[in-house]
């Protein structure tokens, strides 16, 4: 049984790495891809505060595909270098965007967010494999701190993909 404890009056740091020691802990035994990101996606959203949708898209064909998340029903197929997702996924960098409507190509799949950040997910021999996508209802909401440390969560769940 896993249970959560309340993180989100810990500073930032402190988060993230419990986050990603809860994470890898959850991953360590198990090889199957879609429970690991299911569970990566549930711990994300259940312990992250103000957020509305958190998952995961996979490089299939070319395209980029819903995978495991929480949240709403979202778009299911991005194409690549379309939107914050096929952007991120195309420039293989991690994309931070205080504002969603000011970025041009936006995919609005809940209108509720507003900031966002995806963060891509890369094997350890540098194929592209999917991203990680994480939306809040507030403008602004992600700083470099939650960048840094989602991208330390995306390696973790990287290597289990
Ligand atoms: N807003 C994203 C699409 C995915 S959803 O936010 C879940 C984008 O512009 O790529």
């Amino acid at each position: 049984m896993f249970a959560t404890s309340d993180l989100s009056k810990l500073p930032k740091p402190e988060l993230y790495r419990e986050l990603a020691s809860q994470i890898s802990a959850l991953v360590q035994d198990e090889t199957d891809p879609v429970a690991n990101m299911a569970n990566c996606a549930a711990v994300l959203f259940h312990s992250i505060p103000r957020l509305n949708w958190v998952g995961f898209y996979l490089l299939k064909g070319g395209e980029l595909v819903l995978g495991p998340f929480q949240g709403r029903p979202a778009c299911v197929r991005i194409a690549f270098g379309r939107g914050v997702v096929g952007t991120a996924a195309e420039k293989r960098t991690v994309i931070r965007v205080a504002n969603v409507n000011e970025f041009p190509g936006h995919i609005a799949c809940d209108i509720a967010s507003k900031s966002e950040v995806v963060v891509p997910l890369v094997s350890e021999d540098s194929h592209l494999l999917g991203v990680l996508d994480v939306d809040s209802p507030e403008l602004d909401r992600f700083d470099a701190e939650d960048e840094a440390g989602l991208r330390a969560i995306g390696k973790i769940i990287a290597a289990k993909l």
